[in-house]
């Protein structure tokens, strides 16, 4: 198939372009490498440098033919979010919006969308299915609900095939001796990286951001699920969906560990202390976030190959002492 990849030089979008690109199929990366970093696009992919609002109506013409696109392009700081809601209906929505006036007029088949987990805020029950009630606990993640919604229109009135894959906590790499796609945010927001930053010793100190939170250990609690696990469900979920249907997948491993659990562990893995300084809370992060991925299982046929947080970790570290990116991170929340 050909396929554009929006967001394709960033952590996911990357990933998902190489298995893409492993598995025969043709792919264009729309970026503006507002986030995402050029050397990070696989070979063989060609990048159109540029926002999606700009460029996704020149791009998805009839004449270029695209049999799908996949949707990573977005802001994706929820703590940020809260403090400068405007620019993330302005990226993720209002872009996500052009992008698909574009799918509609070049009658794309196929629309694969990153959307969160961070959605179902703090929900009544755990594991959280796809059925449980969407309360967005800020406007990051309310920008995904309304893209969820406009597919929902999309899939009803013009008969696009649809899916919105729900991420938990994306984590590790997926290593590869021709260059290996991990994480690499800046700022830096998420858990993982932040401790391995420490460990790497480029960074003195971990901040924890609460830990009075109703969890066993007072610090919230997630679930980690590697990147190339993640990355394999968009094959399956490309190869699933149904012209008309909206679909909605969780994407997890039905395990949560806490933030004191995993900084225990990435202390484990790379053999590093890693000095924690408390932290207030950030606005809008929910206490406990674990999958039931069911459905995905059941309907996809995905099964994670690397459910363990130690490999996922373990990977992650790999990544961090190989990247060569000598750019400066920014750790905030
Ligand atoms: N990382 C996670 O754990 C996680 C969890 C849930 C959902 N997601 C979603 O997955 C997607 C990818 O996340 P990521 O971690 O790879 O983030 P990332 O920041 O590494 O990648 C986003 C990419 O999109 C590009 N981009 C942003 N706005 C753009 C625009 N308007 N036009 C063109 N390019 C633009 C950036 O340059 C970057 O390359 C996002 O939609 C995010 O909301 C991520």
């Amino acid at each position: 198939m050909k396929l554009l990849v929006t967001g394709g030089a960033g952590y996911i979008g990357s990933t998902v372009a190489t298995l893409l690109l492993e598995a025969g199929h043709e792919v264009v990366v729309l970026d503006d490498l507002s986030t995402g970093h050029e050397h990070t696009i696989p070979t063989g992919a060609r990048l159109v440098r540029g926002r999606v609002h700009d460029l996704a109506g020149d791009l998805v013409t009839p004449e270029a033919g695209f049999d799908g696109v996949l949707h990573f392009a977005a802001f994706i700081a929820a703590g940020e979010s809260v403090l400068a809601p405007e620019k993330y209906w302005e990226n993720n929505v209002v872009g996500s919006l052009r992008l698909l006036d574009a799918v509609r007029a070049a009658r794309v088949p196929r629309f694969v969308f990153s959307s969160t987990a961070n959605i179902y805020g703090n929900p009544a029950e755990l594991p959280i299915a796809e059925s449980a009630v969407a309360a967005p606990p800020n406007p990051y993640a309310m920008s995904k609900v309304a893209v969820e919604y406009a597919l929902i229109g999309d899939a009803g009135a013009h008969g696009l095939a649809a899916v919105s894959l729900r991420y938990f906590n994306a984590a590790g790499a997926l290593v590869r001796p021709s260059g290996s796609c991990g994480e690499r945010h800046d700022p830096e927001t998420h858990l993982i990286p932040n401790a391995l930053l420490v460990a790497a010793g480029r960074r003195e100190k971990l901040a924890l951001f609460g830990d009075d939170y109703p969890t066993p250990d007072g610090t919230c609690v997630r679930d980690y699920i590697h990147v190339a696990d993640l990355a394999a469900a968009h094959l399956l979920a490309l190869a699933a969906v149904q012209p008309g249907e909206h679909r909605v997948y969780n994407l997890g491993n039905g395990t949560g560990f806490s933030n004191r659990e995993v900084i225990e562990v990435v202390r484990d893995v790379t053999e590093h202390p890693i000095p924690v300084e408390m932290a207030p809370r950030r606005p809008g992060d929910p206490a406990v976030l674990v999958a039931s991925s069911a459905k995905a299982r059941a309907e996809l046929g995905w099964v994670p190959a690397k459910p363990a947080l130690r490999e996922i970790i373990a990977d992650a570290w790999t990544f961090a002492t190989q990247d060569r990116d000598d750019h400066d991170v920014t750790v905030a929340n």
